[in-house]
């Protein structure tokens, strides 16, 4: 257990939800999950599962007509050929996680991954005995991998890569020609890859093209998605995963042995999500795009931070070097002294540190007041900010 992580984001809610029981007014831009309600028409058919008995055990790989609704989804998206047999099912996008890497990875291997990224990909690959090889996410190249770095960092002992686009908690997109750079260096070695596309419809910039549709990689990939994000259903727990016939067997074993199966209602609702009308997720990346033009604006003009313009997702991460603090005591700061609730981008790993997370989740007045809160308590760092071209260093050069 001393080896397993956390996400502190669940920390840091917890801390601002203990201010405003003192009465004190925080503004939650912490938690990385849509504030919009599941549509309509996804909650009707939840509710009519349950009216129609959807309520008992079921297949542990997931229910074949949502896995043959996934299959021909992402197939059409990813221009791949997905069999249903190969989508397994599960409670949300972090158990592919867990079982894929728990079906994966030996004491010893190295697993390459994100860095800043979703911290629980560190956490498993400590939990599981394996080696963690971070590779860090450059600001510059809009928050993607350094390529050589990259090359450099592969070993015969890698088994496993992860990658992340839309990526949290940058919101950067990987350039198409970075992933088939990417996947040039793959294809040939004794490896799988974890490709987290879970924000993939999240998406204001550009392109995130996955790694499975390049030649002879959908037989090495793990393609994680899921429906919390798309669907602002983080609370009915559903994602899945398409990876080889021979891992979907390790992860249905591993699902009889925890989970039995996913919540048979659940799946009805997910269903009804996929096949049904997609301008509510249009609407809602509609919004975010509003929200991320005036966090990115606002953020810019704050003293001492310099925001790149997010790609996807739904995180702005501002470097914050040049106010001169650290980022972990800006993030106190802010929560204790503004009631702004951010994330410490070092609670995503080492090469986060000097940086915020900050989630746009919330609606636009909020993310205005937050910023005008920031611009108000900004006054106490401004008079030492650094008025230079690049005041803050590059995540690079820590
Ligand atoms: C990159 C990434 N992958 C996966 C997940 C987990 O999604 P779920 O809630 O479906 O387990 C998250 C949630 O924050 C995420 O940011």
């Amino acid at each position: 257990m001393s080896r397993l992580g956390t996400e502190s984001a669940f920390d840091v809610l917890a801390r601002a939800r203990a201010l405003e029981q003192q009465g004190r007014s925080v503004i939650h831009l912490e938690i990385g999950e849509p504030d919009f309600p599941t549509p309509a028409h996804v909650i009707e058919a939840g509710k009519r599962a349950l009216d129609e008995g959807w309520t008992k055990y079921g297949s542990p790989q997931g229910m074949l007509d949502l896995r043959e609704a996934i299959a021909a989804y992402i197939s059409k998206t990813r221009s791949i050929n997905v069999d249903p047999a190969c989508v397994c099912v599960v409670p949300g996008g972090k158990p592919i996680m867990y079982f894929t890497m728990t079906a994966l990875i030996e004491e010893g291997d190295e697993v390459i991954y994100p860095n800043p990224g979703f911290p629980i990909y560190e956490s498993l690959i400590r939990f599981l005995g394996a080696v963690p090889v971070p590779i860090p996410m450059v600001e510059s190249r809009g928050f993607s991998f350094d390529l050589d770095l990259f090359r450099d960092r592969l070993s015969p002992r890698t088994k496993l890569v992860v990658l992340t686009s839309p990526q949290n908690p940058t919101g950067g997109i990987t350039p198409a020609e970075d992933v088939a750079r990417i996947a040039e260096m793959l294809r040939d070695r004794d490896l799988m890859v974890l490709s987290d596309e879970i924000y993939t419809r999240i998406v204001y910039e550009g392109e995130a093209k996955s790694i499975a549709s390049f030649p002879g990689m959908l037989e090495k990939t793990i393609l994680l998605d899921g429906f919390s994000k798309t669907y602002s259903m983080t609370g009915w727990r559903l994602g899945y995963g398409v990876m080889p016939k021979w891992l979907a067997a390790a992860v249905s074993q591993l699902m009889v042995n925890s989970n039995s199966c996913t919540a048979s209602f659940t799946q009805r609702a997910g269903l009804a999500a996929l096949l049904g009308p997609q301008d509510c997720v249009t609407a809602m990346v509609a919004e975010f795009r509003r929200r991320r033009d005036v966090i990115w604006k606002g953020l810019n003009e704050i003293p001492g931070f310099r925001c790149a313009l997010p790609a996807g997702a739904f995180y702005a991460f501002p470097n914050v070097t040049g106010t001169g603090m650290s980022s972990k005591q800006l993030a106190d700061l802010l929560l204790n002294e503004a009631g702004v609730a951010c994330l410490d981008g070092a609670a995503f790993g080492q090469y986060g540190d000097g940086y915020l997370r900050f989630s746009y989740a919330n609606s636009l007045a909020n993310i205005e007041e937050a910023l005008e809160r920031i611009r108000t308590v900004s006054r106490r760092w401004a008079s030492g900010v650094t008025t230079g071209v690049r005041a803050g260093r590059d995540n690079q050069e820590a």
